[in-house]
Formats: structure tokens, C-alpha cells, sequence
């Protein structure tokens, strides 16, 4: 009599697990077919909606987005510009405040911009860059210390490896041809070693003209939302538009420390309006002053 209770009680275990490990197995069976038919998903950070490097199109969807959001005050965001070069967009970097002091620093003390010879490395004239400029000393004062500290945190890299500003004013059809930032001669090295990024800052708003070019960067440089507001010389390339306060950051070196021929970049020239910018060069090591 014993037997058959002992010999019940496990089967009636072993049948009601068979038919739990059975729906386990019919319901994973069916979260597999609705995974495959896409019904249901797995959320992920690096899922389909993460634009590839050089899709370019992908800005646009950054920029409305942006705009929805942004209700005329100063919101502050960063925008992938780039991939190749690496670039980016720090949107209202800069107080309306702090681009009119840089401005008023450097009005009286602006001269004719040079390029560097690269083969004595001295300074000279040049009809590939008709702007007219000066430089302000690092650190000369609290609010260019708070600009400095600035650019140190959104390139992370150190303010000790910055030149000091250049401010640059263009007038109408003043511009900077393509050109490198980095240096293919020794004498320009001795001080930091290579440029390896470059924070460039608008002062000003431009009417017409005065886009930074990229004429070499990957990609579908027609796809960028701002295509239809550009001037001949800006749709030659990856462009970006002049505004108050923003700032581009863009590096000469790719992450494996070789230089980037794809960070080949000009200054448009002016067609209407007034074009004032302040440049930060960054070196790989410390620049002393
Ligand atoms: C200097 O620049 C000129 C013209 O841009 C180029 O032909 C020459 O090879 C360069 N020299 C060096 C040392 O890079
Ligand atoms: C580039 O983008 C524009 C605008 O989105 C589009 O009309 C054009 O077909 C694209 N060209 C290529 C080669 O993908």
C-alpha cells in the first residue's frame, strides 16, 4: 500500500515540472519569434539608432530636436559635427558678454594676419589669409582665465598646452584659404610639440559668408540641415555657420596621435557683415609663454 503513494507523490513532481520546463520552453519559443519578427526589442544604447561615422544626415535630426527644446534662452549642447576630422559644435560656449570683452581686448591692437613659412618658420605675409589679428596673452586676466578653464574642459586637454588666443576680425571679403594647423617643420615643434586641436570661437554673428570649410571631410557634405544658407565658397565642403558664442572644436591628429590631413580647413570670405573669431591652439605638450 506504502508503494504506490511513495511512487504517486514523484510522479505527479516530475509531471507538473515537465509542464512548467514545457511552457518555459513554448514561451521562450515565442519571445524568440516576436524578437525575429521585430515585435518586441531589446533595448540598447547601441541599437539602429546610432548614426554611423559620416552620416552627416543624422545632424539634422540633432538640430530639430535641439530646436523644439530650445525656447530662445542660451541652452548649452554639444554636436557631433564630424567623424573625419573629428569635430564638434559647443553651442553658446561663450556669454554674449565674454565674446564683446575679447573683442574689446583685441580692437586696439589688430594687425595684418601672417601664415608661417614652412621652411624658415618666421612669419610673413600672404594673400592665402587677409584677416587682421592679435594675441592675447594666457591667463592675462580673470575672464579670459575663465575662457581658458573653459576650453580646457570641453577638449580635455590641459590649459598649459594652449597658445595664447588669437583674435581675428575679417571684413567683407577677408578669408583664410585651406590650410593645416599642424606643422610640417621643426622650428614651429620646439615649443609643445605638434598642434593637435584647435578651439575656434565666434564672436559674431555673419550675415552672409565667413563659414569655417572642411573641403576634406567624409562624408555627404550636402545632408547637413543648413545646406540651402551656405555661399559657394562654404558648399566646397563640410561647413559650419558663424554664430555668437559657439565654438568649433576640431583635432589635426587622429586618436593614434598621426596627424589628419582630413582636418584641412579655410575661412570663407566674408560677403556681408563683419566676422570676429577668437582661436585656441592646443599642442600635445605643454606650451610655455
Ligand atoms: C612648403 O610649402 C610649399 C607650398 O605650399 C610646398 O611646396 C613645400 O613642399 C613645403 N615645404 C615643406 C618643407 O614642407
Ligand atoms: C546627399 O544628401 C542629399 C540631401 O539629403 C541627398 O539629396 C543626396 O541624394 C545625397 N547624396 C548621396 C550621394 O547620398
Amino acid at each position: 500500500m506504502a508503494k504506490p503513494r511513495y511512487s504517486r507523490i514523484p510522479a505527479r513532481k516530475s509531471s507538473s515540472s515537465t509542464l512548467v520546463l514545457t511552457m518555459l520552453i513554448m514561451f521562450t519559443f515565442v519571445i524568440l519569434i516576436l524578437l525575429a519578427l521585430r515585435i518586441l526589442s531589446i533595448p540598447s544604447s547601441s541599437g539602429g539608432n546610432s548614426p554611423k561615422a559620416n552620416d552627416l544626415s543624422s545632424i539634422v535630426h540633432n538640430t530639430m530636436h535641439r530646436n523644439d527644446a530650445d525656447e530662445g534662452r542660451a541652452e548649452q549642447w554639444v554636436e557631433v559635427i564630424s567623424w573625419e576630422p573629428r569635430a564638434f559644435v559647443y553651442h553658446n560656449f561663450l556669454t554674449r558678454e565674454e565674446c564683446d570683452y575679447l573683442i574689446s581686448l583685441a580692437k586696439p591692437h589688430m594687425q595684418k594676419s601672417t601664415v608661417v613659412d614652412n621652411e624658415t618658420g618666421k612669419s610673413k605675409d600672404s594673400r592665402v589669409r587677409t584677416s587682421s589679428g592679435t594675441f592675447l596673452a594666457r591667463g592675462r586676466d580673470k575672464i579670459v582665465r575663465n575662457i581658458e578653464k573653459k576650453i580646457a574642459d570641453f577638449s580635455f586637454l590641459p590649459v598649459e598646452n594652449g597658445e595664447g588666443l588669437q583674435v581675428l576680425h575679417y571684413e567683407v571679403g577677408q578669408k583664410y584659404e585651406p590650410h593645416f594647423d599642424y606643422f610640417l617643420d621643426d622650428f614651429n615643434t620646439k615649443n609643445g610639440g605638434q598642434r593637435m586641436a584647435t578651439v575656434l570661437m565666434y564672436l559674431s554673428d555673419v550675415e552672409e559668408g565667413g563659414e569655417t570649410v572642411f573641403p576634406a571631410a567624409k562624408g555627404n557634405i550636402s545632408s547637413v540641415p543648413w545646406w540651402n544658407e551656405l555661399s559657394d565658397c562654404g558648399k566646397k565642403g563640410l561647413s559650419v555657420k558663424p554664430k555668437m558664442g559657439d565654438a568649433l572644436l576640431f583635432w589635426s591628429m587622429k586618436p593614434d596621435g598621426t596627424l589628419d590631413p582630413s582636418s584641412l580647413h579655410g575661412g570663407c570670405p566674408v560677403i556681408k557683415g563683419n566676422k570676429w573669431s577668437a582661436t585656441k591652439w592646443i599642442h600635445v605638450n605643454e606650451y610655455k609663454v
